[in-house]
C-alpha cells in the first residue's frame, strides 16, 4: 500500500490523461482518513484549478452551509472528485479522462474504507452507482453494496442554478446526518456486546 501523502505526490505530478495539459493544479481530495464518509463530486473547477483544494469556490460555501446545517464540518468529512484535473471551460469530464484517473479515487477508497459514500451530482453518481442513475428521481435513496452504504444528492453548483432544490438537498443531508447515527450506533451495539461478553468471563 502507498501512504496517503505518496498517493497525493502521483496526483500532483500525474499525466495519465491529457487535462495535465491545462491544469494548473491536480486537486487530490482532502479531509479526514479517518472519517466513515466519503463525498464524492465531479472535477475541480476554476478555483480548485488555482488553489489545488476540492471545493474552494462558491459551490464549497454552499456545501459547507449544508454541513453546518446537520452540525458538521469539512475536518470531520472526506471530500474528492471523480477527476483531479479541472476540465477546461469546467466541461463534464469525458469517459476516457474518468476512466484514467478513477485508479486514484479508488486507492484514497480503499484508504478511507468509508461506512457511507455521498454522490455529489449526476456525473458522480452514474460512475460509482449505475450509468443510468436518474439524479431528479433517486437523489437521497440509500442502497447498500459491500457493507457500504451509497447515495447521491445533487451537485451544489445545481442548488446554486436553480434554487428551489435546496430545500430537497437540505432534506438529503439530513438523512445523510441520521444514517451516519445508524452506523455509529452499530458499531456502539459491536462494542456493548462485547463489553457484555467480557462482563460475563469476569463474573466467571
Ligand atoms: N465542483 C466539483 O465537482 N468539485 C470541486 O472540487 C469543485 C467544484
Ligand atoms: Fe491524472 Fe486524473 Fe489529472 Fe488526468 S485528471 S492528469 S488522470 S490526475
Amino acid at each position: 500500500m502507498y501512504t496517503y501523502e505518496e498517493l497525493k505526490g502521483f496526483v500532483d505530478h500525474c499525466s495519465r490523461c491529457e487535462l495535465c495539459r491545462t491544469r494548473n493544479h491536480s486537486v487530490m481530495g482532502k479531509g479526514n482518513l479517518h472519517s466513515p464518509i466519503l463525498f464524492i463530486a465531479e472535477a475541480p473547477g476554476r478555483n480548485e484549478d488555482r488553489d489545488g483544494v476540492p471545493f474552494t469556490g462558491r459551490s464549497g460555501e454552499l456545501f459547507d452551509r449544508l454541513l453546518r446545517e446537520i452540525e458538521m464540518k469539512r475536518e470531520e468529512i472526506y471530500l474528492t472528485n471523480i477527476v483531479k484535473c479541472n476540465p477546461p471551460g469546467n466541461r463534464d469530464p469525458h469517459p476516457n479522462e474518468q476512466e484514467a484517473c478513477i485508479p486514484y479515487l479508488k486507492y484514497e477508497t480503499l484508504l478511507l474504507r468509508p461506512k457511507i459514500i455521498v454522490c455529489l451530482g449526476r456525473i458522480a453518481a452514474q460512475r460509482i452507482i449505475r450509468p443510468d442513475y436518474r439524479i431528479t428521481r433517486e437523489h437521497g435513496v440509500f442502497l447498500e453494496r459491500k457493507n457500504t452504504w451509497l447515495t447521491a444528492v445533487y451537485h451544489p453548483s445545481a442548488v446554486l442554478r436553480d434554487e428551489t432544490k435546496l430545500p430537497q438537498m437540505q432534506e438529503d443531508f439530513r438523512k445523510i446526518r441520521e444514517k451516519l447515527e445508524e452506523v455509529r450506533g452499530e458499531v456502539k451495539v459491536n462494542i456493548d456486546s462485547i463489553l457484555t461478553k467480557s462482563n460475563h468471563m469476569v463474573s466467571w
